[in-house]
């Protein structure tokens, strides 16, 4: 893939309706950027683009919340998005925004082109209504339970649980987002693309990396939970889809279309077209031609995303591209899953995050630190987790240990022993070294370790395995640790001079070799490594080929002998137990239940109502799994006065040894039921919190069993 002439690289665009956090740079930006870098480091002719997403009911909905202007909210987010990615030097070629005007025509050009060719179907159908905030009701402004996960969050065009796209009459129990009333079925007309037209073609280019029965990508390439998303949606048959909304901020379809009064484009149609007027506008910007990194077939497209933009970057982008004609598609599409956040799921709403702006400011200049533990648990391939403990042991055991280790002390040793000149060493050098290459010179055997390192690293990065290369990465500057740990050269410089020059050469070459190669991951490092060698800055213009030939040939050192470098400067410090756990009282103290996503009190029920409920204290005696239901235990419980079985589905939650004599509240005159063959009489009352978790309602010690609960 990567003889490509040249790589187009898209991070998706966020929506500017929040700050940044770090779940945001873990799943599209950080891994984008690595790809970019190292790509660039390889010579290669990359192009990296971004944006802000600024439409869609996202952005709208946030307006109305804040009693402020579209407009105003995207401005601020934009501005947010730009510090952010500037200094974790996210390195985009551009940064745009889906408000310009360009973008607008670029979009209209695509809905325009659609239409001509009969892409789409006009249809007139009921769509929800909201009589209160007089709106239909689409996308984020209808919430619902997915049908296929029964997340009780689900959009009206998409479930962030599951990732199924839907449409709002899909959703159980819909609700209006604005105003939370039940909606109303109102007739509306829009134009659907006929994504259906398109399954089989979309299989043969997803499960067969075929396109128009030509070879186009590897699909082992892919990785499992994309395709395996993917085949998903094929096999549930995809459905057409309206590409246009009733709304008044966005796109809109172009003036000259009969109908197109109040409709704008649906944001998922105009947002990774944005990518296209990005790229339309850095050719502007650059006084170069956009085309060739859209329509030549020599171009590999990658687009970096998170797991819930799947569906639209992997099957409606696509038909929308081939509807159109005359652009490439994606090469392949390295989505992540999700970042949880200390246990939990990041959310905006409840301000459970890391907010990348707030990062910066209270640990100002820990940016590599930031990307290096993000990369370390990077969700390539499942789910994972940032705490600030494991924050902490990243820097502290691996960046300062390790890394910053090595470095200082072969810079430290190089000024003490030769006032900061590369030293000449003896090329027979017969000392043995610790990687058993007996034929070779000390010199060169180590010179193929590393090289062997970096190598790995490459391939991993090639592969999209960011974390393997990372790993990778640390191992050459383990090698070079275990070079100084082995020969001791602050032991031997008087008795064996000759040692401690070959010694202290090869660690210098390690760290010319680390300043390039840790570009992708750590570029601040990158840049304070390159002043303490006293070699130019890092361009990312072909220093990686160049630095691998030099050591496979083995002939010009990557730092000649004679070379003067610098003094050294700590290039990363531990990280104290006061700051991380600053960090985490924040987070504890500003993070708050969100009360929309709470199931809502049920309607009123009057004392009377209340006192028909005989609730009991009791005590579970015995408990034991449910013979014919994995979920359930069948319990028996002490009322005082009498004994009772009770059914309860708690097996995935508790064990039945550790729950007996566990005080309980039961409702004692539910009317017995049969649960899978066995009579249940009574119900334990338990608590359910937002996450499914259960804790028993239990009467303090001291309380008799029997009491009655009011
Ligand atoms: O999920 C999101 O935040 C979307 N705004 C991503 C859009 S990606 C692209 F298609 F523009
Ligand atoms: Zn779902």
């Amino acid at each position: 893939m990567f003889r490509a002439k040249r790589i187009l690289v898209t991070s998706a665009l966020p929506y500017a309706n929040g700050p940044l956090h770090i779940g945001h740079l873990a799943g599209a930006y950080i891994s984008a950027d690595i790809f970019v870098r190292f790509m660039r480091l390889c010579g290669k002719d990359v192009l990296y683009v971004g944006g802000s997403d600024e439409h869609g009911a996202a952005i709208t909905i946030k307006a109305l919340k804040e009693k402020r202007t579209p407009k105003d909210i995207v401005d601020q987010y934009h501005a947010d998005f730009q510090e952010a990615f500037s200094k974790m030097r996210i390195s985009f070629d551009i940064y745009h925004r889906t408000s310009e005007q360009i973008h607008h025509e670029t979009s209209q050009e695509f809905f325009r082109e659609l239409y001509k060719k009969g892409e789409f179907q006009e249809l007139e159908t009921e769509q929800y209504y909201d009589t209160e905030a007089k709106q239909f009701l689409a996308d984020r402004y209808i919430k619902g339970t997915c049908p296929k996960c029964s997340n009780e969050d689900a959009y009206g065009d998409q479930c962030e649980n599951c990732g199924s796209s839907l449409s709002p009459t899909e959703l159980i129990n819909p609700k209006s987002t604005i105003s939370g009333s039940l909606p109303t079925l109102r007739k509306t007309k829009h134009w659907y693309l006929s994504l259906d037209k398109y399954e089989e073609w979309l299989k043969d280019y997803i499960e067969n990396g075929q396109l128009d029965g030509k070879e186009h990508h590897d699909p082992a390439e892919w990785k499992n939970h994309v395709i395996g998303q993917c085949k998903s949606w094929l096999d549930g048959g995809l459905q057409p889809r309206s590409m246009t909304r009733d709304l008044d901020w966005g796109v809109d379809v172009p003036k000259e279309i009969p109908g197109s009064e109040g409709k704008k484009l649906y944001v998922w149609m105009d947002a990774p077209i944005g990518y296209i007027s990005a790229t339309k506008q850095w050719a502007i910007d650059n006084n170069k031609d956009w085309e060739p990194y859209w329509k030549d077939e020599e171009t590999a497209l990658i687009h970096f995303i998170g797991k819930d933009n799947i569906v639209f970057h992997c099957l409606t982008f696509p038909a929308i591209l081939k509807a159109h004609g005359n652009y490439i598609l994606p090469q392949n599409v390295p989505a992540n899953q999700f970042l949880n956040l200390e246990g939990r799921k990041i959310s905006t709403s409840k301000n459970w995050a890391v907010w990348v702006n707030d990062y910066l400011k209270d640990l100002e200049g820990k940016e590599d630190e930031l990307r290096y533990h993000m990369i370390k648990i990077m969700p390539e391939q499942r789910d994972s987790e940032f705490t600030w403990k494991g924050f902490q042991e990243s820097v502290n055991n691996e960046l300062v240990n390790n890394l910053a280790n090595f470095t200082n002390r072969v810079i430290v040793l190089t000024n003490k022993y030769y006032d900061g000149i590369v030293p000449e060493y003896d090329e027979n050098q017969g000392i043995s070294s610790c990687h058993d290459m007996d034929e070779l010179s000390f010199h060169d055997s180590e010179l193929i370790s590393l090289f062997d390192g970096l190598s790995e690293m490459g391939d991993c990065v090639r592969k999209f395995d960011f974390r393997g290369a990372l790993t990778a990465f640390m191992s050459v500057s383990s090698q070079g640790n275990q070079l100084l740990q082995f020969n001791e050269p602050w032991k031997h410089v008087e008795d064996d001079p000759e040692l401690v020059k070959v010694v202290i050469n090869i660690g210098l070459q390690y760290v010319a070799a680390i300043s390039i190669a840790c570009r992708p991951f750590l570029p601040n490092a990158s840049d304070s490594l390159r002043v303490m060698l006293n070699l130019d800055p890092i361009k990312e213009t072909g220093e990686w080929n160049e630095m691998m030939n030099q050591l496979a040939e083995g002939e010009t050192p990557l730092l000649l002998a004679g070379h003067k470098i610098q003094q050294a400067k700590h290039l990363f410090d531990r990280i104290d137990d006061e700051t991380i756990q600053g960090q985490i009282d924040k987070l504890m103290a500003t993070s708050q239940t969100d009360t929309e996503t709470k199931s809502p009190v049920k309607s009123t029920v009057q004392f009377d109502d209340f006192t028909k409920l005989d609730i009991r204290t009791a005590t579970i005696t015995a408990a034991e799994a449910h013979p014919n239901a994995d979920k359930l235990l069948k319990l028996t419980v002490d009322l005082g006065f009498e004994t009772r079985t009770v059914v309860s589905g708690i097996a995935e939650h508790y064990a039945p040894l550790d729950i007996i004599g566990k005080k309980v509240s039961l409702l004692a005159n539910l009317a017995p039921r049969k649960i899978r063959g066995i009579e249940s009489n009574g119900m334990i009352l338990m608590a359910e919190d937002d996450e499914g978790k259960l804790a028993f309602i239990s009467p303090e010690n001291g309380m008799m069993n029997g009491a009655s609960v009011r």
